[in-house]
C-alpha cells in the first residue's frame, strides 16, 4: 500500500476529532484514579468506533481491519487505556467470528455492536502465560452443558464486559487439540472476578482475574468443536496483534506529537531547543521509527483483511516492531522534556508507562519472535 484510501482517510479524521474532543481531556483523569474511561466509551459509542470491526449483518459498523487499525490508534494517539475499547471488543469477540456457531453469532454480537455489551478474553492463567498450552481451567461435559473451573488471569477489562471467551481444557490427555472455547457471561453462576491489578499503565482499563467456579454452561456455548479452541485463540492473536502494533504506532505518535511543540517552545541558552542539531537528530529518529512501524502494521493489517497465508509472521512482526519502537519512541519523548518529562505534569511519561504493555500483552516480544522464526523457517515468505 503506497497511500491510504480516501475513505479511510476520512475515517482517521473522524476519529481524530472526536478523540481531541471527548477522549483527550479525561486521559489524565483516567490514569491518576484508574476508572474505566466511561467518557470515552460514550463518545466512542456515539460516533461508533467502540467495535468497529464487527459486521453489518450483525449490527456493526463493518470497517475492515485497516480501519479498525485507524481507530485503535488515533484513539490511542490520546489515551491508551481507551483504545482498549475498540481493541478489546475485537480480541474478545474474534473467536465467534472465527469460528462461532450462526446462533452465537446472533445472539452475541449486535449488544457488542450497539455498545449495550463489552467482550474479552480469557486465555492467560496464573501459572500459563507464554505457555498457553500447560492451562489448567477445565470444561467437563454433564449431560448437554459443559461444566467450567479455573482461574483467568490479566484479563483486559474484567467485571466491566458483560460477555468473555474462555479458553478450557476438555480432554487432558489431547495437548493443544484437548482445548475448546466456550462463551461465558458475567451473570452466569460461579462467575467472578479478582481485585483490580496495580499496573504501572493503562490504568483505566481494568484487569483482573476471572474464576469460574463449577459455571455451567449450555452445549451450544461452545465456540467451534470440542478440541478446536487453541487453534481458533492463536488465530484470534494473528489478527489481534495488528491491533496491538496500531495501539503502540497511536502512543508513540501521540508522545511525538507533545515533544515536538515543547521543543519549539522551550528555549535554552537563548534560544528555543529545537533548533540545536542532536535534539533535531533525536526527533528525526523518532518520525522515521514510526513511520517505519506504521507502515509495517498497515501491511500486516492488508493480511489480516485477506487472511493472508503470512499473516501470522506479520501479525507478530508489527507488534514486536511496533511496540519496541513505542518503548524507544515515548523514552526519547520524556527525554526532550527533561524534568518536565519526569512529572505527571506532562503527559509523556503516562505514554511511556502506556507503551510498556504493547511489549507484553498478547504474547511477549520474545514470543512473537519465536512465531516469526518458526514461520520463517517454515518456508513463509512474504509475497506483496
Ligand atoms: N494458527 C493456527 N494454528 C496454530 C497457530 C496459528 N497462528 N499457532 C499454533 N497453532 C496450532 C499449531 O499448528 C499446533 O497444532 P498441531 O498440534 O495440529 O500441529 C498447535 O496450535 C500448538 O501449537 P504449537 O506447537 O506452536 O504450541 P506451543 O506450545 O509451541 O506454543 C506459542 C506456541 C506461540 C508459544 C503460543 O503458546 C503463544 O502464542 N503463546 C503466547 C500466548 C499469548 O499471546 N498470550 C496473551 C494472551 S491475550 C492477552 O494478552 C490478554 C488481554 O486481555 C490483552
Amino acid at each position: 500500500m503506497f497511500a491510504l484510501p480516501e475513505e479511510h482517510q476520512a475515517i482517521r479524521e473522524a476519529v481524530r476529532a472526536v478523540c481531541a474532543d471527548k477522549v483527550a481531556p479525561h486521559a489524565a483523569d483516567v490514569d491518576e484514579s484508574g476508572v474505566f474511561p466511561e467518557a470515552a466509551y460514550d463518545a466512542l459509542r456515539a460516533a461508533d468506533f467502540h467495535a468497529p470491526h464487527v459486521p453489518e449483518q450483525y449490527g456493526g459498523a463493518g470497517a475492515d481491519a485497516l480501519a479498525t487499525c485507524l481507530v485503535i490508534e488515533e484513539v490511542a494517539r490520546v489515551c491508551a487505556a481507551s483504545s482498549l475499547i475498540p481493541g478489546v471488543n475485537k480480541l474478545g469477540t474474534l473467536p465467534l467470528l472465527l469460528a462461532g456457531s450462526e446462533a452465537l453469532k446472533q445472539r452475541y454480537l449486535p449488544p457488542v455492536a450497539s455498545g449495550e455489551s463489552m467482550f474479552s478474553y480469557c486465555l492467560s492463567e496464573p501459572e500459563s502465560g507464554s505457555d498457553s498450552v500447560s492451562m489448567r481451567s477445565r470444561a467437563v461435559r454433564d449431560g448437554d452443558d459443559w461444566v467450567l473451573s479455573g482461574t483467568k488471569r490479566w484479563i483486559t477489562n474484567a467485571g466491566v464486559s458483560d460477555f468473555y471467551t474462555v479458553l478450557a481444557v476438555t480432554d487432558p490427555d489431547a495437548g493443544a487439540k484437548g482445548i475448546s472455547a466456550f462463551v461465558v457471561e458475567k451473570v452466569d453462576e460461579g462467575v467472578s472476578f479478582g481485585a483490580p491489578e496495580r499496573k504501572l499503565g493503562i490504568k483505566g482499563s481494568p484487569t483482573r482475574e476471572v474464576y469460574l467456579d463449577a459455571v455451567r454452561l449450555p452445549g451450544d456455548r461452545i465456540i467451534g468443536e470440542p478440541g478446536t479452541g487453541f487453534r481458533t485463540a492463536m488465530q484470534t492473536l494473528d489478527h489481534t496483534r495488528v491491533t496491538i502494533a496500531a495501539q503502540a504506532v497511536g502512543i508513540a505518535q501521540g508522545a511525538l506529537d507533545y515533544a515536538l511543540g515543547y521543543v519549539q517552545e522551550r528555549r535554552q541558552f537563548g534560544k528555543a531547543i529545537a533548533e540545536f542539531q542532536g535534539l533535531q537528530f533525536m526527533i528525526a529518529d523518532m518520525g522515521m521509527k514510526i513511520e517505519a512501524a506504521r507502515q509495517l502494521t498497515y501491511a500486516a493489517a492488508g493480511r489480516s483483511e485477506r487472511v493472508a497465508p503470512d499473516l501470522t509472521f506479520f501479525g507478530a512482526a508489527a507488534k514486536a516492531f511496533a511496540s519496541d519502537m513505542a518503548m524507544a519512541v515515548t523514552t526519547d519523548a520524556v527525554q526532550l522534556l527533561g524534568g518536565y518529562g519526569y512529572t505527571r505534569d506532562y503527559p509523556v511519561e503516562r505514554m511511556m508507562r502506556d507503551a510498556k504493555i504493547t511489549q507484553i500483552y498478547e504474547g511477549t516480544n520474545q514470543v512473537q519472535r519465536i512465531v516469526m522464526a518458526r514461520q520463517l523457517l517454515a518456508g513463509v515468505q512474504s509475497r506483496l
